[in-house]
């Protein structure tokens, strides 16, 4: 705004300077009796106005065409937990990519209204949105955010032993957590899910993991996970809101959940990352009842471990996992299928207690 208003006040000046010089001439040249000529000054007058017309309109312009974007800063500081994006800055990105981000951005936070059992777009999921798990479309401080995304895929993963591109990464959320079907690659939902991680993942050095990214990591206790102890926590700080049969609540529109299931037929199935206690234990602690954060968190470590416990002791969504971990002694301590390289029982990698199975792992790997 400043430099049109002082391109405005010198034109003006320009204006007055010109009609009076033209004055004092005018004067000079009639007193030495010579006639002056009335043309040149009117042309420079008519250009000056021409120049004020024009700034006039630049300066009813809109505003983003005035103003550079502002630069795409992270709010990361190496040091400090990461916060996320702004999100006003995805209007300032422009042109296909923008709208790309944004269209990514509603898929985590609306995913079953495009693709649920009802989608308008495709039917391949089962009506959970990708924000019920990762929360605030993927951008809270230890709520499964997506801030690693962008700076550490591709990677080497386990459990397909491959390296797996972000792409494989969210189609395995799309296969397990909503127990649907595969995205194609090259669809506009799958490159909008992609922009938008990227995005996210703004300001992140490559290989960098920001503080507070994904899921917290509890310590493990010394004793089993006990679902007894967990269904007492669940009635009392869960069931008011994903119901005793843990079918949770639609939402009014029909189409997404007001609270999502947390074990039944329109779960995550038996592979998702959640059916490991570890992650639904790091998940709730920090998370759950809906509203706590992990400044001020509601349950112990000990309950989240219990609840975990007691929710996926329930039924859910098979899935053929013959495929997964084909290097077993990659698994992680409380993957709950075997065959396992330690001779430790199948229910202990299920329930605890962890630090044993840690300890072997450590043993094997040498
Ligand atoms: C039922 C819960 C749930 C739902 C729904 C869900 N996810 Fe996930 N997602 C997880 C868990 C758990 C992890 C693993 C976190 C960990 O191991 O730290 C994960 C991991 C990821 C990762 C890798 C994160 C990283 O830093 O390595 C991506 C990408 C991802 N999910 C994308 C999606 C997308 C896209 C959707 C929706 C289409 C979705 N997820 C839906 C639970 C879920
Ligand atoms: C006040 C209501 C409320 C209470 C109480 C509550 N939740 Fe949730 N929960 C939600 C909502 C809403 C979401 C989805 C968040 C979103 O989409 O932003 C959710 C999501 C979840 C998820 C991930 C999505 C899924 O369905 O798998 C898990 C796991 C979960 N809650 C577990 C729990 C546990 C365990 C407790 C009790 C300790 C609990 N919740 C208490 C409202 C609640």
């Amino acid at each position: 705004m400043f430099v049109p208003v002082v391109l405005l006040i010198m034109a003006l000046l320009v204006l007055l300077w010109q009609g009076v010089s033209d004055q004092a001439v005018r004067v000079l040249k009639e007193r030495a009796g010579l006639s002056h000529d009335e043309r040149a000054p009117r042309f420079a007058r008519r250009a000056t106005l021409a120049i004020t017309a024009l700034i006039l309109l630049f300066m009813g312009a809109p505003r983003s065409w005035l103003e550079p974007p502002p630069p795409m800063v992270a709010t990361y500081m190496a040091d400090s937990l990461w916060a996320g994006m702004d999100t006003t800055l995805i209007e300032h990105i422009g042109g296909e990519r923008e709208d790309l981000v944004q269209y990514g951005r509603e898929l985590i936070r609306n995913t079953a209204f495009y693709l649920g059992p009802e989608g308008i777009v495709a039917q391949q999921t089962n009506g959970m949105n990708c924000q019920n798990c990762h929360l605030d479309a993927g951008a809270k401080p230890w709520g499964n955010n997506y801030s690693a995304v962008w700076s550490t895929y591709p990677k080497f993963r386990e459990r397909s032993g491959a390296t797996e591109t972000v792409v494989k990464r969210i189609n395995d959320c799309f296969e397990r957590s909503l127990n649907g079907v595969a995205l194609d690659s090259t669809s506009r939902e799958m490159r909008a899910l992609v922009a938008y991680m990227e995005w996210l993942g703004t300001g992140i050095d490559a290989g960098k993991k920001p503080k507070g990214s994904g899921l917290a990591e509890l310590k493990f206790m010394d004793r089993a996970a006990d679902p007894i102890h967990g269904q007492a926590i669940y009635t009392a700080k869960c069931a008011s809101c994903h119901k005793e049969d843990g079918a949770g609540v639609k939402a009014a529109n029909g189409l997404t959940y007001q609270y999502p299931p947390l074990w039944g037929e329109h779960s995550y199935n038996i592979g998702a990352g959640l059916y490991r206690l570890s992650r639904f234990a790091g998940y709730v602690k920090n998370n759950m009842p809906q509203g706590v954060t992990w400044e001020n968190p509601q349950l112990t470590d000990e309950e989240a471990w219990d609840v975990a416990a007691y929710v996926n002791s329930q039924q859910r969504p098979d899935r053929d996992l013959s495929a997964d971990w084909p290097n077993i002694a990659g698994k992680p301590v409380d993957h709950p299928f075997g065959p396992f390289a330690d001779s430790i029982p199948e229910v202990q990698h299920k329930f605890g207690p962890f630090g044993p199975i840690a300890e072997a792992k450590k043993a094997i790997r040498k």
